[in-house]
């Protein structure tokens, strides 16, 4: 079977500030989407790459056009997403062709995750681990409180060890019945899940981390956008 990558790029961006959708917004003067969009398709492994646009019709043709405009070795399709993040990872999967079966799925606020993190995640699945996640150490410690009036100061709960404890990054891979299944079965009220593996946890799946990258950090914040161009420098894309 085949690896695809399914990019989820339509959220607003709304802790970067106004601007237009965050996967739009340039960086070195190309938009994080064909930032992410490279890093995916340079993968040896990765043959198809689906990117899921903000909804609008005007955002969907302009993903298109920005897509059609990436040359490399692998197809890309673009389709609309939805409300959450895990609604428009579930639209991504649907738009798969039955031949393939493993499945990375990458934020595209993490453009620049570097090649060899996402081998090591393809080949991990295909070795046989039915989830994968790139994951890092903390470098801050961790505080639980509990819920506190909005202004108020929050009383802490506990501590947990550090030492534990990893934050995730993407593409996080799957053997893509299993995801496929997860998103069945699974349906969070609110704002969904905030990763894939912890909806394949969920189903009682085992999950492994393996090292992540630096470079795989999420663009957020304004000061994210900073560091990103800095790093796009030191490499001269
Ligand atoms: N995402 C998506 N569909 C949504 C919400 C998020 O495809 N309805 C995508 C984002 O485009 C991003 C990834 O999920 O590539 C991770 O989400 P996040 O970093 O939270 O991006 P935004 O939701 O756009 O940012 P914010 O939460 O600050 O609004
Ligand atoms: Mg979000």
């Amino acid at each position: 079977g085949r690896t695809a990558a399914v990019i989820p790029a339509a959220g607003r961006g709304v802790r970067l500030g106004p601007g237009a959708p965050k996967a739009l917004r340039a960086l070195n003067g190309t938009p994080m989407l064909v930032h992410a969009v490279r890093a995916m398709a340079r993968a040896r492994a990765v043959s198809l790459v689906v990117v899921v646009a903000p909804p609008e019709d005007a955002a969907v043709a302009e993903v298109r056009a920005l897509c059609a405009d990436v040359t490399s070795g692998a197809d890309v399709v673009v389709v609309a997403g939805g409300d959450t993040r895990q609604e428009s990872v579930a639209r991504g999967l649907a738009a798969l062709p039955a031949d393939v079966d493993v499945v990375l799925v990458h934020d595209a606020a993490r453009p620049l995750v570097p090649v060899d993190t996402v081998e090591a995640v393809a080949a991990a699945v295909r070795a046989g681990a039915p989830a994968v996640v790139p994951a890092l150490p903390l470098a801050d410690t961790v505080k639980q409180i509990a819920a506190a009036p909005p202004g108020d100061p929050e009383p802490v709960v506990a501590t947990p060890d550090r030492s534990l404890l990893r934050a995730v990054q993407t593409p996080q891979g799957f053997d893509r019945a299993v995801l496929a299944a997860a998103h069945e079965k699974i349906t969070v009220a609110g704002d969904g899940a905030t990763d894939d593996a912890g909806m394949v946890e969920r189903l009682g799946e085992p999950v492994v981390l393996i090292p992540g990258h630096e470079e795989a950090f999420k663009v957020t914040r304004p000061l994210d956008l900073v560091l990103a161009e800095a790093v796009l420098a030191r490499r001269r894309e």
